[in-house]
């Protein structure tokens, strides 16, 4: 097994050279790529200590982060499906972690403290700038499926970013709603530029959808659709213009059937690699407290998904 439960905790470090100081929970975890990311890291600022994987069943994360700061983690990752528990279980969270629903990065105190941070929304305008050069904040955004996850999360930086455009897309109509609220309610808080034009949201089979697309600068996929090969695009792909660049924050397939179908139709277009990446990048910075080497994090995934 490529992991811990809850039950191995005490046993982490027997047999090993170097501590475990920093883990991902999830539920399933083993398929993580975060060692991947993160102990290239460690390794390259010689810091001596492990990254691992830790299972976590659902209602127990509160006390695995008492079970793992007890045997000696000192940050965590969250992953699915435990962002949200991860973010009830904090002392303390970002704020736009808390607009986001959803915490990804713990770190402890000298007291076993908690707080919580989202570092996708920041690793996505990182991941823009690298992939496209542009600032997120400067770009017209439509979301594909903002009602999930990943959805909400770069949904809440764009309106963070003061995007000029935000559309909200997604299969179920409902769940836009009350997070077009909380957008709104972000951006009308007096530190925010917020969008220029208000938050607009619609079904995926909203007849308006192909003008929205056409009268945007980046589209961003968040939906799961493409993640298995015979997937098709989420919406007509030939509704994709030369002007557009496209962001599907799939990885795996590298190129979902929507990034090659704007490639084609002459779209810069750009997976989900580089939010991993940054994301992760983001969450070391957190826990360090310093830049991450984010080469040599790069190259560990790139290793990992070659082999
Ligand atoms: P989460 O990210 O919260 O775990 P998910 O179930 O993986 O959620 O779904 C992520 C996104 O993919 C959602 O926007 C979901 O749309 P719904 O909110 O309508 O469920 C979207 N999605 C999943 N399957 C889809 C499909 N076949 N067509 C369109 N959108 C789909």
């Amino acid at each position: 097994m490529n992991y811990f439960t809850l039950d191995q905790l005490s046993e982490i470090n027997s047999g090993h050279d170097h501590p475990a100081k920093f883990a991902v929970i999830g539920n399933p975890v083993a398929h993580s790529l975060s060692p991947q990311l993160h102990q290239p890291a460690l390794n390259k600022l010689k810091l001596d200590c492990r990254y691992i994987r830790v299972e976590v069943p659902e209602g127990q994360v509160n006390e695995a982060f008492e079970k793992m700061y007890a045997a000696g983690i000192r940050g965590i990752n969250a992953t699915v499906p435990h962002k949200l528990e991860a973010l009830e279980a904090c002392h303390q969270v970002d704020p736009a972690a808390s607009s986001m629903g959803a915490v990804n990065t713990i770190v402890f105190n000298t007291e076993g403290q908690r707080t919580g941070f989202n570092t996708d929304g920041p690793g996505f305008v990182r991941a823009i700038r690298e992939e496209f050069g542009m600032d997120l904040g400067d770009l017209r955004v439509i979301i594909i499926g903002a009602g999930g996850g990943a959805g909400r999360a770069i949904a809440t930086q764009c309106a963070l970013e003061g995007c000029p455009q935000l559309i909200l897309a997604n299969r179920t109509l409902e769940k836009l709603t009350p997070m077009r609220e909380e957008l709104t309610r972000l951006t009308q808080s007096e530190k925010l530029e917020g969008p220029r034009d208000r938050i607009e949201i619609h079904s995926l089979d909203d007849p308006i959808l192909e003008e929205a697309i056409g009268a945007s600068d980046l589209i961003i996929n968040t939906t799961s659709v493409g993640l298995k090969s015979s997937d098709p695009a989420p919406f007509p792909p030939h509704w994709v213009e030369p002007h557009h660049l496209v962001y599907d924050t799939i990885y795996n397939p590298s190129r979902t059937h929507l990034l090659r179908d704007a490639e084609s139709q002459g779209a810069r277009i750009a997976n989900g690699l580089s939010l991993l990446l940054h994301q992760g990048a983001l969450s070391l910075e957190h826990w360090l407290n310093q830049d991450a080497p984010v080469d040599a994090m790069r190259q560990g995934l790139l290793d990992f998904l070659k082999a």
